[in-house]
C-alpha cells in the first residue's frame, strides 16, 4: 500500500467523518422537541352546575391525548369575581397557565389581546374547521385586525328568569311569566302578590348577581337598541338621559322585592335555590343555573323542568337574548404550546362541545351540534339565539371593558345600600363612561 493511498483513505474518512459530524451537529445542539405532559387550564368552573361541563370535556380531552396530564387549576368563585384576581397576578408574574377562560368581547380584547398576552389562532381554526362552524356573532368579539384570538366553547344566555311554578300558583298569581311579563310593571304586579303571601318575589345572591340583574332590568326598560346605544363610541344612549333614568328607576324597584341578606351571601347558587326550594318566587340569573337544577347530585340537584322550577327571559326582554361566551386562550410565551393546542382542539371540536354544553346549561359555539343532545331549555334557547335580537352582556365581559364595569359594579355596590340616591348612582354611571373614555 502506497502512502498516497493511505492518506487518500484517511483523507476520504475525515471527509465521511465531517458530514456525518456536521449531520448530527445541529440535532446535538438543539435539544430534540418532546411533547409536553401536561396542560395547566384555568377556568371558574368548580361549583355546582359549573364542574360538570368541564369535567365532561376533560374527559373527552383526556381519551383523545392519553399522554397529556390535564391539571386543573380553576378557582372557585361564580362568574369568576375570585379567579380573575387570580390570575391577573399570575400574570404579573409571568406565570401564566397554559390557558384560561376568558369572555368573547371587551374582556378578552383589552385585557389580553391589547397588551399582547395571548396569540392569534389562525392556523388552529383553520386546521380544524372551526372557522366554518363558529357563529359569525362571535367572530368579531374574538379578533382584533382579522385574527381570531380565543376559542369559544359556548354560549350563555344572561336573562333568563328562572321561577317556582308552585310559589307562583299559592300566591295566586295567574299571569304567564312566559307571556305576559311585557313590561316591568306586569311583573312587579306579580311580585306584590308574592309578597302579600309572605314569600320574597326575587332571590339576589352574592354583588355581582346585582350586576347581573342591572343589565337585565336595563334591557327590560329601554330594550335591544337603547342599551346597544350605551356601549357605542360615543353612545347613542345618553347616560345622563331620561332612559337610563328609568331604567335606574326600575331597578330600584326590583331591588326593593329582593332578600334583604343578598350581600352576605356566597354566590350566585344559594339565591338560586331559595327560589328552588320555595323561599322565592324568581331568581334572574345566567342559564348555568339549569345545570345546577337538572344535572344529577352531587353537583346538580336533580329537578324536574316545569314542576320544580320553569323558565322565562326577563321581564320586558322578549324577543331579545342577552349572551355571553366563554372562550379559551392560548398565551404568549405558554410553558406547554403544543398541549395548549392539543386542549384547545378539544375545546373547538364538535365532540368536545357537545359533552361540555348540556351540562353547562349553554348552547354550542358551533352551528353544527346534535340538538338531540340538549335539554328542552337548551332547545329553546338556541332557536332563540338565531331569531331573537341579540344583545351584549355587561356582567360577563360582552359590551365592557373590565376597568369600566368594575366602575359600574361599585356604583351599584353603593346603589345597593341606599336607593333613594338614584342621582347620585345615574351621575356614578356617567363618570365610569367618561372614566373609559367612551363618554365626552
Ligand atoms: C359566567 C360564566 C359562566 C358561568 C357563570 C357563573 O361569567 O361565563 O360560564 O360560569 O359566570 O359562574
Amino acid at each position: 500500500m502506497s502512502s498516497k493511498k493511505v492518506s487518500w483513505g484517511l483523507f476520504s474518512l475525515l471527509i465521511v467523518a465531517i458530514l456525518v459530524l456536521s449531520a448530527c451537529g445541529p440535532a446535538a445542539k438543539t435539544p430534540v422537541a418532546t411533547k409536553s405532559t401536561e396542560v395547566e387550564v384555568f377556568s371558574w368552573w368548580v361549583g355546582p352546575g359549573e364542574a360538570d361541563g368541564l369535567a365532561a370535556m376533560v374527559k373527552i380531552f383526556n381519551t383523545e391525548y392519553p399522554g397529556v396530564k390535564f391539571v386543573n387549576a380553576a378557582v372557585t368563585g361564580g362568574a369568576g369575581t375570585n379567579a380573575k384576581a387570580v390570575l391577573a397576578t399570575r400574570l404579573a408574574a409571568n406565570d401564566a397557565p397554559d390557558s384560561w377562560q376568558a369572555h368573547a368581547g371587551q374582556e378578552t380584547i383589552a385585557t389580553y389581546v391589547t397588551p399582547g398576552q395571548v396569540k392569534p389562532l389562525d392556523d388552529l381554526f383553520a386546521s380544524t374547521g372551526f372557522d366554518k362552524v363558529l357563529p359569525k356573532t362571535l367572530l368579531p368579539l374574538i379578533s382584533q385586525n382579522g385574527h381570531p384570538y380565543s376559542v369559544p366553547v359556548n354560549i350563555h344566555r344572561s336573562n333568563v328568569l328562572w321561577y317556582n311554578p308552585k310559589v307562583l300558583s299559592a300566591a295566586g298569581v295567574t299571569a304567564n311569566p312566559k307571556t305576559d311579563f311585557k313590561t316591568l310593571d306586569d311583573f312587579f304586579a306579580a311580585c306584590e302578590k308574592i309578597k302579600a303571601a309572605g314569600k320574597i318575589c326575587l332571590s339576589l345572591g352574592a354583588p355581582w348577581t346585582a350586576i347581573h340583574l342591572f343589565e337585565n332590568i336595563m334591557i327590560g326598560t329601554i330594550g335591544a337598541d337603547k342599551w346597544n346605544g350605551m356601549w357605542t363610541t360615543p353612545p347613542t344612549t345618553d347616560w345622563a338621559g331620561a332612559d337610563v333614568t328609568a331604567g335606574i328607576a326600575n331597578f330600584a324597584k326590583a331591588l326593593s322585592y329582593t332578600n334583604s341578606d343578598a350581600s352576605t351571601m356566597s354566590d350566585w347558587q344559594p339565591a338560586s335555590k331559595m327560589m328552588v326550594d320555595g323561599d322565592a318566587a324568581f331568581n334572574i340569573m345566567g342559564d348555568w343555573a339549569y345545570g345546577y337544577f337538572a344535572n344529577p347530585a352531587p353537583n346538580g340537584l336533580a329537578l324536574k323542568p316545569h314542576v320544580d322550577f320553569d323558565w322565562a327571559v326577563a321581564p320586558g326582554t322578549y324577543g331579545i337574548f342577552n349572551f355571553l361566551s366563554d372562550s379559551f386562550v392560548l398565551p404568549t410565551g405558554a410553558k406547554h404550546p403544543d398541549a395548549t393546542i392539543d386542549w384547545l382542539t378539544v375545546a373547538a371540536s364538535k365532540a368536545g362541545q357537545e359533552a361540555f354544553n348540556p351540562l353547562k346549561g349553554s348552547i354550542c359555539a358551533r352551528t353544527d351540534c346534535n340538538q338531540a343532545l340538549f335539554s328542552e331549555y337548551s332547545q329553546d334557547a338556541a332557536k332563540d339565539w338565531t331569531s331573537n335580537v341579540v344583545v351584549g352582556s355587561l356582567m360577563h365581559g360582552v359590551v365592557a371593558a373590565p376597568a369600566w364595569s368594575t366602575s359600574i359594579g361599585t356604583a351599584i355596590s353603593l346603589f345597593q345600600a341606599d336607593t333613594s340616591k338614584t342621582a347620585d348612582f345615574q351621575a356614578a354611571l356617567v363618570a365610569a363612561c367618561k372614566a373609559d373614555g367612551t363618554c365626552k
